[in-house]
């Protein structure tokens, strides 16, 4: 059986909370909404995302929100997770403060590209704690999970799976604080482009 990316995942309404130490990383929910849109309206988060600017209006970051919050289960076209606080007082996701966000976005675009692009982004308050490292360090161990949870239950040959564990990012070569976080969760920078006048860095890793 030919797997691909997307039937590796599980549905937006099933899929787990990813627990660290300090963070629970979790699915978005509409009641996100307000402190997303506060994270995409600072300049010096949103300056280096694709974007390249922050949001405009409120309306701007729920379409944003739209894509990554699936009531109809349908084809996941995106692994996407909002990071929050670990808060030991409360169960209640809603007790947990939202700091940042990660996760795998545009997964439609595969074939075109051929790896799933993770992207995260983090508040201000929360920078220079270990935070993204913790996030996407626990991103890669479910990720890893899911492809030998696949494994299991389909027959993959080898060659495929090595394949599945592989996960890209793509940096500003001027974003020192995304690049030393993916070097501290063993990336490894692959190749330099120069793109509508930006320096740009490829990045994968094999989460195995
Ligand atoms: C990039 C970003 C996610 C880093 O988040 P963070 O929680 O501060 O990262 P961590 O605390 O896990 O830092 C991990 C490593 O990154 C490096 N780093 C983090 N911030 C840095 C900075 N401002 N300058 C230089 N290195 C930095 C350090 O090497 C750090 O290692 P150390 O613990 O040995 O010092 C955060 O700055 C952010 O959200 N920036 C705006 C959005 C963005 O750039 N997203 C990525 C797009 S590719």
């Amino acid at each position: 059986m030919e797997l691909s990316t997307q039937n590796l995942l599980p549905s937006w309404s099933k899929t787990a909370p990813i627990h660290t130490a300090r963070l629970i990383v979790r699915p978005f929910q509409w009641t996100d909404l307000e402190s997303l849109h506060k994270l995409r309206t600072i300049p010096k988060v949103m300056q280096w995302t694709i974007q390249g600017t922050i949001d405009s209006s409120i309306q701007q970051t729920r379409d944003w929100m739209k894509i990554f919050i699936d009531e109809t289960d349908s084809a996941r076209r995106n692994f996407n997770f909002v990071v929050t606080l670990r808060n030991d007082n409360s169960d209640d996701p809603a007790n947990c403060q939202l700091i940042g966000v990660c996760g795998l976005v545009a997964l439609d675009s595969l074939p075109v590209s051929p790896l799933p692009m993770l992207g995260y982004m983090f508040s201000p308050e929360a920078w220079g704690k270990g935070y993204a490292t913790e996030t996407v360090l626990g991103f890669q161990r479910e990720w890893r999970r899911l492809v030998d949870l696949a494994q299991q239950t389909h027959s993959i040959p080898p060659e495929s799976v090595e394949e599945l564990y592989q996960i890209r990012a793509v940096t500003l070569e001027s974003n020192v604080a995304s690049a030393g976080v993916l070097r501290k969760c063993g990336w490894t920078m692959y190749e330099k482009v120069e793109e509508e006048d930006k320096s740009l860095l490829r990045w994968s890793v094999t989460c195995s």
